[in-house]
């Protein structure tokens, strides 16, 4: 048997292999915590679960325009007014099986094979990997050693005839953190002089914290949006706590929607009509529902860094956004895959290794679950690595007793 080698290459998704892993251990009964899981907890708004069963329940659920129903185009041209003050067409606008695919359809039909994409670490782990599934080349600039903030000449250091693209997301996952307007402003400027595309994944933009906002990255130019090298990527998925639904849309020139609009019609044709309607209603509802996941998520934010602080060696990085933060644990195991998974297996808490991340001596922990996960998942690694908290505790029922230490 044969395989394509360049689909071998592809890695599996660290998040949703250990999504299975700790089904597997709840599955025999274990009381796994999940710093690991990437969605918050709430339900989806009402107005998209109404806006879904109205459309179910008209049995009329057939084929749709491949770049979004109109009507859902028009609910993301008002939030991009109100959100970006920019007023796009509907030929702008792309509406995908969720941000991830954006993304794939933005590599697949800017890419030549063995262009170039820079990638910022820490990065969320799907994008060097879409990059090489559309032939390109990813090349990750690092920032300096406890600092998540990647450094512009670094990037420009890094930068040759092939490069097509760079990929900015602010607020970070898995860091948290937010680029200052001048790291943007630099980067929105150089690039469109060189013209290289800047994508901007504006996946967590509303989830941020203490009254700071990202700048978004169109503000840096005053190329119009046929002219421009930006193109910004969004969804519902975070900001509604509506991951499942899949919406997510990119907005670009025409003649690029055009192109992805092709490569998507060929690919899955067009995106669950009854879904979009879900992520409309989302849209028009009431915005309320997100200041209260914001709300809820710096909450748990405040916690998770207290937490922290009392863990001795542990640095953290205070998040400014998102769900995540991205902790050092060198002092306790500089290798994140074992120390990962050495805490699931001790610990039953599930976190992601920072390496997935290019952020090697770090975990990625979520605090999109309840403050009750965040506290006993943080008390539990803290039992399990830190010789100076007692060596007994309850995981679930069981008295557990540290006997590695
Ligand atoms: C930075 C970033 N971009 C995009 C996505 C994908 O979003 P969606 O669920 O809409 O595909 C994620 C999901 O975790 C993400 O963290």
């Amino acid at each position: 048997m044969t395989f394509s080698t360049l689909a071998m290459s592809i890695a599996e998704s660290p998040t949703l292999r250990l999504n299975e892993q700790a089904r597997l251990l709840r599955e025999r009964g274990e009381a796994v915590i999940h710093l690991g899981i990437g969605e918050p907890k709430n339900r989806a708004p009402i107005p998209a679960i109404l806006s879904a069963s109205a459309k179910l329940s008209t049995g009329d659920i057939k084929y749709v325009p491949t770049d979004g129903l109109p009507s859902l185009k028009k609910a993301i041209i008002r939030y991009t007014e109100e959100n970006y003050d920019r007023l796009v067409a509907p030929e702008n606008v792309i509406v995908s099986a969720g941000a991830k695919q954006s993304i794939f359809n933005i590599f697949y039909s800017i890419l030549n094979p063995q262009d170039e994409v820079i990638i910022l670490a820490p990065y969320w782990v799907s994008y060097p990997e879409i990059v090489k599934m559309c032939y390109g080349i990813p090349v990750i600039v690092r920032p300096e050693d406890g600092t998540f903030h990647p450094r512009f000449e670094d990037i420009e250091r890094v930068v040759t005839s092939s490069t097509k693209a760079i990929i900015l997301n602010s607020p970070n996952n898995p860091s948290g953190i937010i680029f200052s307007d001048d790291f943007v402003a630099q980067i929105v400027d150089f690039c469109e002089r060189k013209g290289i595309y800047i994508i901007s994944d504006d996946i967590y933009h509303k989830l941020v914290f203490d009254g700071k906002r990202p700048t978004p990255a169109w503000k840096f130019t005053n190329k119009d949006i046929e002219n421009t090298k930006v193109i910004v990527v969004n969804g519902v998925a975070k900001t509604y706590g509506m991951t499942g639904f899949r919406i997510g849309w990119a907005i670009a020139p025409r003649k690029l929607v055009e192109i992805m609009t092709n490569v998507q019609s060929q690919v899955t044709t067009c995106v669950a009509p009854f879904l979009q309607v879900a992520a409309e209603g989302a849209l028009l509802g009431l915005q309320s529902v997100v200041e209260q996941l914001r709300l809820t998520i710096q909450n748990n934010r405040d916690v998770i860094m207290n937490e922290l602080s009392t863990f001795t060696g542990v640095k953290c990085v205070k998040p400014e956004g998102t769900f995540y933060c991205l902790p050092d644990f060198r002092a306790y195991n500089a290798d994140s895959v074992a120390l990962s998974n050495f805490l699931l297996q001790r610990a039953y808490v599930v976190t992601v290794p920072g390496k997935e991340f290019g952020m090697e001596g770090h975990l990625r922990l979520s605090y999109s679950g309840s403050v009750k996960d965040v506290t006993e998942g943080i008390a539990r690694i803290k039992w399990a690595l830190d010789p100076n908290s007692p060596n007994e505790i309850y995981i679930g029922d069981k008295k557990m007793v540290r006997d590695w230490l």
